[in-house]
């Protein structure tokens, strides 16, 4: 039986914008980096294609990374399909070698390629065309399986709100960083669809503006109370006690619970503790890494000086100056208040709760 509740949500599952389609054999990404004025779905023709759309932020959030390369191996073979078996099985594991190596931090695109590699080694198919489309299938599942994981933390986390709540969010863990309803966005998006009236604090994300081009868009759009602030306004905004709430995304969320997101996350846990403000995060399992001891060893991306020097297409800052820009961080487990997974609040000690959520799948 549906329940009122169910339907709401339903709508508003079917309202999402995407990211990512899979359309008659061909690829096509929303370039997000003309948000919010426009978002054009482009067709994605080569892995050089892929590559560049993942390494230029057209395509981003670390499950969306993972579903983009999934499906991007799938373009990079295609010319092959009529091929030698052998010959069509060597390009696999370079095409897949390739496409890692466009961003590090995301631990998603290593695992959706891992993936797909292992679903390769396991088919028997004698001939190229029937390995093409085993890996067609593969992708389409991990796509699939990405937005059953939104609705999955949005059960988990969404009575983490309550009505009259401020909620900050970091950068973009939104729609458009995942197949579905996002991760970090996906309690807010249910407990609306549940009729529960609160706000939500949208940081604007320097230097590419996540919060601002992306996070802001997607929850106005879906009818959300959001308001924008520039990252330097949080302190002021728990300080007035308007925020009761926070929860972000994740890139990586290592084995002890230490959880990598975009820079600035770190400071907004920080300054959480300092304010007894409860600091979740919402992550797929996709996104565990349990093959990461700690957060010491999650590697960082560093990026371009120019995305410092410069804000939108006009350059802030002086020729020749000298800029660091690494786009992660890493919050320790202990400012954790809880991981919001598609199982549910997995809380401190993470080491043990962690490895107890995927000792409990693997039975299952
Ligand atoms: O550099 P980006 O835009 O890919 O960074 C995205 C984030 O940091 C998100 O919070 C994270 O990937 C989680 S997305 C559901």
């Amino acid at each position: 039986m549906t329940t009122p509740d169910q339907t709401g949500a339903e709508a508003l599952w079917d309202n999402l914008p995407r990211a990512i389609e899979w359309r008659d054999g061909d690829l096509f990404l929303m370039d997000q980096t003309r948000l919010p004025q426009d978002a054009p779905m482009q067709r994605q023709d080569t892995a050089q294609d892929v590559w560049d759309a993942i390494k230029q932020l057209k395509v981003r959030g670390a499950p969306a990374i993972g579903v983009a390369a999934a499906y991007g191996l799938c373009v990079a073979l295609k010319p092959y399909r009529d091929g030698a078996p052998d010959d069509f099985r060597e390009k696999i594991a370079r095409q897949a070698e390739f496409l890692d190596s466009s961003r590090p931090t995301a631990v998603n695109l290593g695992w959706a390629l891992r993936r797909m590699q292992a679903r390769a080694a396991r088919e028997t198919a004698a001939d190229a065309a029937a390995l093409y489309d085993a890996l067609v299938d593969e992708a389409e599942a991990i796509h699939a399986e990405d937005q059953a994981l939104c609705r999955g933390m949005a059960e988990a986390g969404a009575d983490l709100i309550r009505p009259g709540m401020g909620v900050l969010t970091h950068c973009n863990a939104g729609a458009l960083a995942t197949s579905g309803a996002g991760t970090a966005t996906a309690p807010m998006y249910l407990a609306h669809a549940r009729g529960v009236a609160f706000r939500v604090y949208a940081d604007e994300t320097r230097p590419l503006l996540q919060g601002a081009r992306i996070t802001s868009w997607e929850l106005q759009r879906a009818g959300i109370d959001v308001t924008l602030i520039t990252d330097n306004m949080a302190a002021h905004m728990m300080a007035s006690g308007e925020i009761d709430l926070v929860i972000t995304g994740t890139d990586r969320v290592a084995a002890n619970g230490d959880v990598a997101n975009k820079i600035g996350t770190l400071g907004v846990a920080i300054l959480a503790r300092h304010f007894g403000v409860p600091f979740y995060v919402a992550c797929p399992s996709s996104t565990i890494d349990m093959d990461c001891p700690t957060g010491a060893e999650i590697p960082i991306e560093e990026r371009a000086g120019e995305e410092v020097t410069s804000f939108g297409a006009r350059r802030t800052a002086p020729e020749g100056i000298k800029t660091r820009n690494p786009a992660f961080d890493v919050t320790p487990n202990d400012m954790v208040a809880g991981l919001i997974t598609e199982r549910g609040i997995v809380r401190a000690p993470y080491a043990h709760n962690l490895a107890a959520l995927f000792a409990r799948e693997a039975a299952e």
